[in-house]
């Protein structure tokens, strides 16, 4: 790994790489190093890079308006929440546009603790859902880096897929239960079916909130809209970001038309969620994924890599879409590293021994094809 440029907080380590442009599924270095790219910028890049209808749909609304807030309507906006709430399961008819993953979590939990009138949550063990004092609460061992005296509501974490355990944690003190469909900085968990159902259940019984973090799995990325369609569970909030923007950083919350009525005036806020410039390109990007079939195609890459790539230091496959976990007999980083001598871009996660993948959703067969090769040819002893 190599240190950041001296006038950058030292937070990220890097991988050997520098790239000054990207085509595709490709990044360039500038000195005609071309890199596959199965990491898409942390499932970011949904059209992959320099798409030319989201440079197109970018540059023109630059050209038209480049920022209003929020009390000034806008016909971009309404026409991206309205494409957004299309896109999303029923009944997640209202939209909150917001900035990041975090930002959209910290709103779906005060929102549930608002509606309820309750001050727990439900959470899972080894859960990710951002950095800010909320959402950090719900991720699983932000104690080591929290930093705040204390979290703002209590806080259960549940073994995952154990469900005697979320019956027993779920209450009439719970706000909302919080779950990411497939667990992504873990390392690509899937949950299984019957959890999630009982996830729902839970709630209903309760009178808790199922809250779906989708800001990984979200917009395409399982090769269907959301998680919620893949597990084809009713939520009654969703957070997206990501792929939203593919590569603009933009994120929302979706919720019910009753949540939505009770939230009221000044409650929530947010300079710039939904500008112009965002809601271009989540017009563009939910366009493309409809236009150009991308869920199919998500479906038979990903069948594709599960095929192809246990292989090499791959011993088996975890995650769903192209949200797709290898498991590997070394360590994940040491692939990723003889993988990027190769050229090609991996990431790793929370699980030493999960490499992570998050391609772009335009990915097609022949790129995967590449990456079977090269894993076939990674030599055991340079691991
Ligand atoms: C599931 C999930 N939720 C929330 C976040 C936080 O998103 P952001 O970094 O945009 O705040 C992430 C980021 O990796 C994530 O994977």
């Amino acid at each position: 790994m190599n240190r950041p440029a001296a006038n950058l907080s030292e937070v990220y380590p890097l991988v050997p790489l520098k790239s000054v442009s990207g085509r595709g599924v490709y990044l360039e270095d500038g000195r005609g190093r071309r890199v596959l790219d199965l990491y898409g910028g942390h499932a970011v890049a949904a059209l992959g890079y320099a798409h030319p209808r989201l440079t197109e749909a970018i540059g023109r609304q630059a050209q038209a308006l480049q920022f209003q807030s929020n009390i000034v309507a806008l016909k971009i906006r309404d026409e991206a929440a309205e494409r957004l709430a299309d896109f999303a399961p029923e009944p997640l008819s209202r939209v909150f546009f917001v900035n990041s993953g975090a930002e959209a979590n910290e709103n779906a939990l005060r929102i549930a603790l608002r509606s309820t009138g309750r001050n727990k949550v439900v959470a899972m063990e080894h859960a990710f859902h951002g950095r800010t004092a909320a959402a950090a609460a719900v991720s699983w061992g932000s104690q080591s880096w929290y930093g705040f005296p204390r979290t703002p509501f209590d806080v259960t974490f549940v073994p995952r897929n154990d469900v005697d355990a979320l019956q027993a944690a779920v209450g009439s003190d719970t706000a909302a239960v919080i779950i990411e469909p497939v667990q992504g900085v873990a390392g690509a968990f899937d949950f299984s079916r019957p959890f999630m159902a009982a996830a729902r259940e839970c709630c209903d019984r309760s009178g808790a909130l199922l809250i779906l973090d989708e800001v990984q799995t979200g917009v395409g990325r399982l090769g269907e809209p959301f998680g919620a369609d893949y597990y084809d569970v009713r939520p009654d909030l969703l957070t997206a970001a990501k792929g939203l923007g593919g590569g603009f950083p933009c994120a929302a919350v979706l919720m019910t038309a009753e949540l939505a009525a009770d939230i009221g005036f000044g409650a929530l806020g947010s300079t710039f969620g939904g500008g112009p410039l965002a809601c271009a390109a989540i017009n563009t990007v939910l366009e493309v994924i409809e236009s150009d079939n991308l869920l199919a195609r998500v479906r038979e890459t990903s069948a594709r890599i599960i095929e192809t790539c246990v292989r090499g230091p791959v011993t088996g496959t975890c995650g769903a879409g192209l949200l797709v976990g290898l498991r590997t007999d070394p360590r994940a980083a040491s692939v990723l590293e003889a993988l990027l001598r190769k050229d090609i871009l991996t990431g790793t996660s929370a699980d030493p021994h999960v490499l992570r993948l998050l391609p772009p959703l335009i990915l097609e067969t022949r790129h995967v094809k590449r990456l079977a090769r090269a894993l076939e040819e990674l030599d055991s002893e340079t691991l």
